[in-house]
């Protein structure tokens, strides 16, 4: 199949397979031990009914919104993901193009394989950078003003990785970086900057800290005048603690099933922690991430209480496909099947979607 005849989000999948080398799919494609968060993670989201409003003028409507304070399409935005290159000789810069053409947010991972400053310049879009607060506090805190001074315009730091979690395609493939990549934002002149070790845990454990508290992230919140999302939470008091210690958003994610087996789907913890997150902040952001697959997820996410959803694994399918076109086509299939959903579901904007909430989205009532 070519590009330009898929149709779906698998159709790209199934693109990328063929493009993408074997242990680089497996890296991509993979969630911890058995798998089950991952699997459980796509399926929760079509266990939710969409109970449409009939005779509903849609004719004018529109999916656009905003996000910290900038216009963007739709609710949706570019996860981050580690090592694009390996997706695409472009790699994120194929994505930032792709997400500036589109109007719509990147979220750039501390684990790229471009320059954060190059993914800036490839994008008038939203840039926000993920970040891991490292065993190393002053490079986190150097990484973050380089960021803040190349214009990024929010971090996002993930809260799910103490430790690595454990990918076991990746063992038996003793998958490591590949020659001729470079995780070039954490590369320090201190300590080890090779990338040997199995995964891309060796060499980079000293970017992540199982020390981690609420009080590092307050040492980071006065650090940086830019928002924090905190990523990687399942636990409604786990959103007001983040927000209490200075995060201006939540993310809901369990890491695409990367990190804990067991991890509940997000689709079955966001409207908990969205609500918990309103209550403590009302203009608190709320995002959330895992097995969106269709624009009809996305109408389900933000009707549960997301402000926007985040894809992860879409956007490398859509970079091995083709690119940035493929990114780009990626984007449009999930922005255009929104707004065919919200036309069919009798919804005009997602402002509305957001007031209709639990009343259009209902989970299906057991034993029915
Ligand atoms: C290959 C891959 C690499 C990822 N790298 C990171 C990362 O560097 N930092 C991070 O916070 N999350 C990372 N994630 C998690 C994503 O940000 C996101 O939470 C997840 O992919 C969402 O699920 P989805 O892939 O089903 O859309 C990664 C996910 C994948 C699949």
């Amino acid at each position: 199949m070519q590009l330009q005849h898929a149709i779906n989000l698998a159709d790209l999948a199934a693109i990328a397979s063929t493009t993408i080398e074997p242990t680089a799919w497996d890296y991509y494609r993979s969630g911890a031990w058995d798998e089950t968060t991952l699997a459980r993670s796509e399926a929760a989201w079509r266990e939710l009914e969409i109970h449409a409003r009939a005779m509903v003028d849609v004719s004018t409507r529109s999916t656009a919104t905003t996000l910290l304070g900038r216009a963007i399409s739709a609710p949706l935005l570019a996860a981050p993901t580690a090592m694009q290159k390996m997706a695409h000789a472009d790699g994120e810069v194929a994505t930032a193009r792709a997400c500036s053409a589109a109007g719509l947010p990147m979220c750039l991972s501390s684990l790229s394989t471009t320059a954060l400053e190059e993914v800036r310049a490839a994008t008038t879009a939203p840039l926000w950078m993920q970040i891991y607060i490292s065993q190393d506090r002053g490079f986190t805190k150097s990484l973050v003003e380089r960021a803040d001074l190349a214009g990024i315009e929010a971090f996002v730091v993930t809260a799910d990785t103490p430790v690595w979690g454990i990918r076991e395609r990746d063992m038996r493939n003793g998958f490591r970086v590949p020659d001729g990549l470079r995780i070039v934002n954490l590369e320090r002149d201190a300590g080890p900057t090779g990338h040997s070790g199995v995964g891309i845990g060796g060499a980079l454990s000293w970017t992540i800290d199982a020390s981690l508290s609420w009080k590092d992230l307050e040492a980071l919140a006065t650090a940086t005048k830019r928002p924090i999302l905190v990523k990687g939470l399942c636990r409604p008091d786990d959103c007001r603690a983040a927000l209490n210690s200075g995060a201006r958003g939540v993310w809901i994610s369990n890491h695409g099933g990367r990190q804990l087996d067991g991890a509940p789907a997000t689709a079955d913890v966001l409207a908990a922690c969205a609500a918990a997150t309103r209550s403590t902040k009302t203009d608190a952001l709320c995002i959330v991430d895992g097995g969106i697959r269709r624009g009809i997820d996305i109408l389900r996410a933000v009707a549960l209480g997301a402000d926007a959803v985040a894809v992860g694994r879409p956007i490398l399918w859509g970079l091995g496909a083709g690119g940035e076109r493929g990114v780009q086509r990626a984007l449009s299939i999930l922005r255009d099947e929104l707004d065919l959903a919200m036309a069919l579901a009798g919804v005009r904007s997602a402002e509305e979607l957001r007031t209709l909430g639990c009343d259009l989205v209902r989970r299906r009532p057991s034993g029915g």
